[in-house]
């Protein structure tokens, strides 16, 4: 029998392979994933992050949907990490890490992004899902990586990148990254939470693109 929150995950993965046909395929490399995934013994120390401290609360108080209620149902279990280690002395980019966290929910032992500074409460090797918290007039740059990405927005209305074209997305909105494609988010007056699956290429680092 599978946890909880993975149970919930399955069964909204399922529908939304069932309303969208763009998501069909991706939802059922998801939903096959999670028949596997197994639970920690549980999180160790985890970091503060300032930008979670300031908007976390308030964005769960505006988290709509079923991705709202997922997060809500697993955020206590979760740790926060900063992203682009890599990067950091960029001046536009140490402005993004100190406005952007993310926390691995289904995930490697190691993540792989932070270098292991968070653990995810579950694993996996194959999926690598979990909540991205962005704070308001955030700049998230232009960005390409193998995994095939989907986004459900939970609060926080946003702008965003993909290949040239940019659109506005409300919560309750649905992003979907093909593997390589490019793209920036830009937040407004409000943070944004997202839930987030990678259902290829689970281990992989986003590149910035500069150009
Ligand atoms: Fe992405």
């Amino acid at each position: 029998m599978a946890a909880p929150f993975i149970e919930a995950l399955s069964v909204f993965a399922a529908s939304e392979g069932a309303r969208d046909p763009d998501l069909t395929r991706p939802m059922a490399l998801l939903t096959d994933a999670l028949l596997r995934v197994m639970p920690t013994a549980g999180r160790g120390p985890q970091p503060s992050q300032e930008v979670v401290d300031r908007h976390l609360d308030g964005a769960l108080a505006a988290a709509v949907g079923t991705a709202g209620e997922l997060i809500g149902s697993v955020v206590h279990e979760v740790g926060w990490a900063k992203p682009y280690p890599e990067y950091a002395g960029e001046p536009d980019m140490d402005a993004m890490r100190a406005n952007y966290s993310y926390a691995p929910i289904i995930g490697s032992a190691t993540d792989a992004i932070s270098g292991g500074a968070v653990a995810a409460p579950y694993l996996s090797d194959e999926v690598f899902v979990g909540l991205v918290l962005q704070g308001p007039d955030c700049d998230y740059p232009s960005h390409v990586h193998k995994s095939e990405e989907i986004f459900w927005v939970a609060a926080g209305t946003s702008d965003w990148q993909k290949g040239d074209v940019w659109r506005v997305e409300e919560p309750g909105g649905v992003i979907h990254h093909e593997s390589g494609v490019r793209h920036a988010t830009v937040t407004r007056d409000r943070p944004l939470l997202m839930l987030f699956a990678w259902v290829t290429d689970p281990g992989c680092i986003p590149v910035i693109v500069r150009r």
